[in-house]
Formats: C-alpha cells, sequence, structure tokens
C-alpha cells in the first residue's frame, strides 16, 4: 500500500483549554482523570507534502486493498492513532456520494445544494465512519466486549462491526423510543439487546457506571476514536469537491459528536495545508430537543455560560431526541471557530423538508431533514446567501424509519403533545379495483 507518511506520535489529550493534560494513546478514557473534561486524540505534526497527501487518497481510490477502498482509512495520515492496521476492522464504510438536489435547493431558498449523504454507509448511517475507528481501538486493547446507549443508528452500527471484529456487543436503548428498521438491525447483527425503560441520557449515565464496573469499552461518541473516524466524512468531501472548500456544512445535532468531529476535521486538514480556509458549520436541532441552540442564542447576546439540558427532550426525529448532549464544549468551540451557527426547527418544517428531499430521489431518515429545514429558515434570516456553496449532510437512509414516512403521506403522523402534521407533499397509495377500464379511467 502506497503511504505517504510515516505515523506519527499519537496520544490522548484533554480537551479542557486549562488542562490539556496528555496521556498514552492505549488508555481507556472518555474523560480526563484530572479536570473531568473531553479527551480527544493529538498527533504530532504532519510533516507531509499537501499535494502529495491528496495523490495517495486519490490513488487508493482504485486499489483493492481493503484499508483503501474505506472511504474512512483511505484518509488514515490524518488520525494515525493505530500502530498495527492488522487491527482495524472494515466494512469499507464511507465511500458516501455527494448528490445534486435542485428541488431541495429551491425549497431551501438556494441556486443549488449538495447533499452528502451518509446513508450509504453498510449499516444505513454516518455512525459507520466512527465505529470503524472505534471497534478497531477496541481490537487493539484486546476488549472482548463493547456497549453503547443508542437512539437507534450507532447501535445498529456498533453491533454490525463488532459481530464483524468477534466482540460480544451489549446495546441499550430507550424503551419505545426507536424505529424498528434500527432495532431490527442490532437483532440481525447478533448483539445483546437491552431496551431501558428511560431516556438516552439517563440510559448514558447508567452505561458509564456498567462500562466502569464491568471493564466494558464504551463506543459512544465520547469515545475519542469515535470522532477520528467521523472526521473522514469531511475529507472526503472535500477530496470529492478537488479540495475546494464550501460556504457552509449543515447538520443536524443531537448527541453533538459529529459537529466535533467535523470541526476538528476541518481544522487539521487546514493546519495539514489540504485546505486554506474553513467553511462554516451550521448545526440544526429539533425544537423539543434544541439544548445547544439555547446555549447558543445565550453566546450569541453575550450572556454565555453552560449548557443547561433538557430534561425531556421530545422530537419524532427519534435520532436526535436528546436533551443532554455530551460533546457541548467541542461543538460549541467548533461553531465559535468556524463562524459557524446553530438553529432549531419544527416538527412540521422537518417532516416536510423531508419530503421535498425524497422528491429528488435521494430520501433520508426525519433527522437528516432538519438540515433542508434549517437551510430554509436560514436562507429566510439572511444568514446564507441564495448564492452559497452549501453542503448539507444527510446523516441516515430512508428505510430507517419507514413507519414515519407512511404516517406523513397518510396524514396520520402526530408531533408530541398530539399536534397533527399536516401532509403538506403528501402522497397516498390508491386503492383500486382489478379492472382495467377502471384503472385506465382513474390514469386518464
Ligand atoms: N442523525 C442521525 C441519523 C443520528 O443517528 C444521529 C445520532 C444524529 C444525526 C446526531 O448526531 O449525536 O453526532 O450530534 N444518533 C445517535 C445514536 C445519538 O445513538 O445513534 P450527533
Amino acid at each position: 500500500m502506497a503511504s505517504a507518511t510515516q505515523t506519527a506520535a499519537a496520544e490522548l489529550v484533554c480537551f479542557n483549554e486549562g488542562c490539556r493534560a496528555r496521556y498514552a494513546i492505549t488508555e481507556v478514557l472518555y474523560n480526563c482523570p484530572q479536570c473531568g473534561g473531553l479527551i480527544e486524540a493529538g498527533y504530532a505534526r504532519l510533516d507531509a507534502d499537501p499535494e502529495m497527501l491528496k495523490r495517495t487518497f486519490r490513488d487508493r481510490r482504485t486499489s483493492n486493498a481493503p484499508l483503501d477502498q474505506s472511504g474512512v482509512w483511505r484518509y488514515r495520515e490524518l488520525f494515525p492513532f493505530l500502530d498495527d492496521y492488522r487491527h482495524a476492522v472494515t466494512l469499507r464504510e464511507g465511500n458516501t456520494p455527494l448528490l445534486n438536489g435542485p428541488i431541495a435547493a429551491k425549497y431551501g431558498g438556494l441556486d443549488r445544494i449538495t447533499f452528502k449523504h451518509q446513508g450509504f454507509n453498510p449499516t444505513g448511517s454516518f455512525k459507520d465512519n466512527g465505529m470503524t475507528c472505534g471497534t478497531s481501538q477496541a481490537v487493539r486493547l484486546g476488549m472482548k466486549r463493547v456497549a453503547c446507549v443508542s437512539t437507534g443508528n450507532t447501535s445498529a452500527s456498533m453491533a454490525a462491526y463488532a459481530a464483524t471484529a468477534g466482540l460480544e456487543a451489549l446495546i441499550f436503548l430507550p424503551h419505545g423510543n426507536i424505529s424498528f428498521g434500527k432495532l431490527a438491525q442490532a437483532l440481525e447483527y447478533g448483539a445483546k439487546t437491552l431496551q431501558v425503560e428511560a431516556n438516552f441520557d439517563q440510559i448514558l449515565a447508567l452505561v458509564r457506571v456498567l462500562a466502569e464496573r464491568l471493564g466494558i469499552y464504551l463506543l459512544n461518541s465520547m469515545n475519542p476514536f469515535r470522532i477520528e473516524g467521523q472526521k473522514a466524512i469531511m475529507f472526503e468531501m472535500l477530496d470529492q469537491l478537488d479540495w475546494r472548500v464550501p460556504d457552509w456544512v449543515v447538520l443536524p445535532g443531537g448527541n453533538l459528536g459529529n459537529t466535533s468531529a467535523f470541526g476538528k476535521g476541518l481544522r487539521e486538514a487546514k493546519a495539514a495545508g489540504l485546505i486554506d480556509k474553513l467553511p462554516r458549520l451550521a448545526v440544526i436541532q429539533a425544537e423539543g430537543s434544541a439544548p445547544f441552540h439555547e446555549l447558543w442564542t445565550r453566546e450569541v447576546s453575550g450572556k454565555g455560560g453552560g449548557l443547561c439540558p433538557v430534561s425531556k427532550p421530545e422530537t419524532l426525529a427519534t435520532a436526535i431526541r436528546i436533551g443532554d448532549p455530551v460533546s457541548w464544549p467541542k461543538a460549541l468551540h467548533e461553531v465559535r471557530t468556524s463562524g459557524g451557527t446553530v438553529e432549531k426547527v419544527t416538527e412540521q418544517e422537518i417532516a416536510d423538508a423531508k419530503a421535498q428531499i425524497g422528491l429528488c430521489g435521494i430520501g433520508c431518515e426525519p433527522a437528516s431533514a432538519a438540515t433542508l429545514a434549517g437551510i430554509r429558515k436560514l436562507t429566510a434570516n439572511g444568514v446564507i446567501d441564495r448564492g452559497a456553496d452549501v453542503v448539507a449532510v444527510l446523516t441516515g437512509n430512508l428505510l430507517k424509519d419507514p413507519d414515519y414516512i407512511y404516517r406523513y403521506h397518510t396524514g396520520q403522523l402526530e408531533a408530541p403533545g398530539g399536534v397533527k402534521i399536516q401532509p403538506t407533499f403528501g402522497n397516498k397509495a390508491i386503492v383500486v379495483p382489478n379492472d382495467p377500464d377502471k384503472i385506465a379511467a382513474l390514469l386518464a
């Protein structure tokens, strides 16, 4: 395999500016033992010719080596934490397309829009980009059991990668608040699946205690290696754009791991000389689960302070039904650094935006559609220009939540609290008799 550089030294570093304590890359840490801050991977300065790196990344697309075929590991010089690539666990994740959606662009108030569709991943969401790295580190550390709490996609992904690596998978889900598509994936991939009568935030606290007590490796997004893999969504996007930097990258925000990963990846790509400026990050939350939006509003008005959790988060976009996002300090840093913004959208706005993405022949799951709903608001209030170069990241596949789609199109979708969602762009199936004349008359 072609390698443009030698592996740089890697370590774990406390994200907290006032601490920055450093630890060996092989320690099992999710928070800093000294100050409690979040942990991230840090590397020695990448001393490589950026043009040579770009050529290496491009050449790997024609290689049959498994690591080169992965849309994550193809960019491995940019997250050199493994000392032995035989530990890498890959399902050839990434390799997700950039798609144009003229109907969605018009709806969003833009001349054009580009979707980076992470729903094309092996298990149908962007979680695969992170999970390939998280499970590889688990294998490298000799872990036998891995666990996560999930609104569905993390668990589906972890179950698949654990099965691939021969690890035992333990999954904790909020009972009754996960789509069947995602639950079915976890069962099919053979994960031990526990449905807890609590919400995501409560279960995360529970799982942290259990992981510590039982020596299980946690693969939620406070695991720094998940973040390393998700950086590659931005590397692949830039590679596909021939390293042209868009004006905006828009993504949904839940636990805020992806926002943290995108920001870190983009900053590191700039430091490596691969790009010369940063795109602005726009994070979109669902109105009933929008603590980060509330924090941002305070920040913009100069009030500051920390995140106030939402104790009973609600949204039909169950993937982002999170009230106490773990990665908010990292995400806040990234939105600030990129000159970005945070917006929130209603259930009706998400549902209608989703139908518009569907009309482009693209489709996505509800959380992903928060991007287009947010863009529509941000163009209307002048934050994003009509002519801007915008990439919206669709995080999950349409088939993740077919129940939501059917209910929308048949006028049966209800928001939390019983408010009916209008099927603005509804498309009902028509029942017809087995009679060619009647059908022909209907179609005339
Ligand atoms: N979109 C989808 C489809 C998701 O599954 C998630 C998160 C997000 C957006 C938000 O990403 O947490 O990085 O801000 N799903 C997690 C899960 C929480 O358990 O699958 P984030």
